[in-house]
């Protein structure tokens, strides 16, 4: 994955692996299950489908084409099709360096959970207060998120390439069995968890309002690893030879299956534990977290696999942690003309300052709020709900007015490749999306200022 000598993926697997390492992480594990279960059940994984189909296959295809017709790097990108839109590469720069703090962060509390379950702490992870004492601790939280950003920056100092690939081929599958292994034996073995399966299949109109819509569209963005210039940097790296549709659909599938079955682990345990109480379902953040211990405490062998869920999600944050700083330290050195490992260190330094105030804000720090937010929520929000929206209109109007989304069909369509739904990109790419984009950013400012409560 450099950005000066610009590799190319083997084929289309290594495209697809490399972009579904990205995808695949805690915004599935952890982020979708919470929002999930506050935002509506049903209703939520309903719209968030619906979204995926449509509005996640569009934008993404966009992306991908931007890279592979440019060969560049989202600024550069940006720039060679239209100097009026480089704006939007350094956008798109500016939300990763947002996310990986917090991100590693909270990689930082899955280690402190797989230590335990290996040490054989199962019961004291399961108790209801544990969560919340040990992020309210100061110095514990802190060392074990340089843990996990050090891990990250060795990684990408050694440069990424072939390993997390090959090592991503072999996690993956493990971790969606652990998943299905985990989702089964709740719904089977714990009463109540049925009722927590139809709150979350079941699609319940009274549970809809439009922060829903807001929540989905920002998750989407984040789980596919969207609207910051990831995809365009991995399209870069593509093959002309290869479908983007085809490509596209099998990220898609494999990030949102994972998502559902994280939901299905998450969700119905939640009912089981809480006697059905749905305000539970609002614990946000922590519910993973919370939960799952519980489980595992209660599951035959829940130790073992405890540990080897935690292993498989902190692999999964990893490869997301990768591809997130490799982003920015690309542009560190395309823009700045650093080398790789001070562009590291500098981006290294930048999460460090973040990474420690946000972790304590939770301890020393809690009273510190910014409207209201804790940070970690606070640059949640920012980057999902503001920055990720107007990044994703600004490439929506640029592919359908300026770029024009022919120019992207013929992209997809090159070497013999079809783009079958050309119909429907164009129509969400040029009226759609954008209009959409705009009721859902000024839904969220107003709810962000607390103007209208949504
Ligand atoms: N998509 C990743 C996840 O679901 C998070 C991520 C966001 C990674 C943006 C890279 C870029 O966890």
């Amino acid at each position: 994955m450099e950005s000066q000598n610009r590799s190319s993926f083997t084929g289309k697997l290594g495209f697809v692996l490399a972009a579904a390492g990205s995808a695949v992480g805690l915004g599935n594990i952890w982020r979708f299950p919470y929002l999930a279960a506050k935002y509506g059940g049903g209703m939520f994984l309903l719209t968030y489908i619906i979204l995926a189909v449509t509005f996640g296959f569009s934008l993404m295809v966009a992306e991908v084409a931007i890279g592979r017709k440019t060969g560049k790097s989202p600024i550069d990108a940006f720039q060679a099709l239209d100097r009026r839109f480089t704006w939007v590469g350094w956008l798109a720069a500016i939300i990763p360096t947002i996310i990986l703090p917090y991100y590693s962060a909270i990689g930082g509390w899955v280690i402190k959970y797989m230590v335990g379950f290996i040490t054989g702490q199962a019961s004291t992870m399961a108790n209801d207060s544990f969560f919340g004492d040990y992020i309210g601790m100061t110095v514990e939280p802190i060392v074990w998120f340089l843990v996990f950003i050090g891990i990250t920056a060795v990684v990408v100092m050694c440069g990424v390439e072939k390993g997390v690939e090959k090592v991503s081929k072999f996690m993956m599958p493990i971790l969606v069995v652990l998943i299905l292994i985990i989702a089964l034996y709740t719904i089977f073995a714990m009463d109540g968890a049925v009722d927590g399966v139809i709150y979350y299949i079941k699609p319940d109109f009274s549970h809809f309002s439009i922060m829903t819509v807001v929540a989905a569209m920002g998750q989407l963005f984040y789980s596919m690893s969207l609207a910051m210039g990831i995809m365009i940097t991995f399209g870069s790296y593509m093959k002309k030879e290869i479908s983007i549709e085809g490509s596209t659909h099998q990220i898609e599938i494999f990030d949102t299956g994972v998502a559902f079955l994280a939901g299905l682990m998450i969700i119905p345990a939640v009912f089981a534990f809480s006697g059905g109480d749905e305000s539970a379902l609002g614990k946000g953040p922590g519910l993973m977290f919370i939960t799952l211990p519980k489980i595992f405490d209660a599951m035959p062998g829940g130790d073992i696999i405890g540990a080897a869920f935690f292993i498989m999600v902190l692999f999964a944050a990893l490869t997301s942690a990768i591809s997130l700083m490799e982003t920015i330290v690309s542009i560190f050195q395309d823009k700045l003309n650093m080398k790789r490992i001070p562009a590291c260190l500098t981006v290294l330094g930048i999460s460090l300052v973040l990474g420690i105030a946000t972790c304590l804000g939770y301890s020393a720090w809690s009273s510190f709020t910014i409207i209201g937010m804790q940070l970690l929520d606070f640059f949640d929000f920012i980057s999902n709900n503001i920055l990720m929206p107007i990044t994703a209109l600004a490439t929506a109007i640029f592919v359908g007015y300026v770029l024009k989304p022919k120019a992207i069909i013929e992209e997809a369509e090159c070497e013999g490749n079809r783009l079958k739904g050309k119909k429907l990109f164009t129509v969400m790419i040029k009226y759609i999306a954008p209009i959409f984009i705009v009721l859902i950013l000024i839904s969220s400012i107003l709810d962000f200022f607390g103007i209208v409560k949504i």
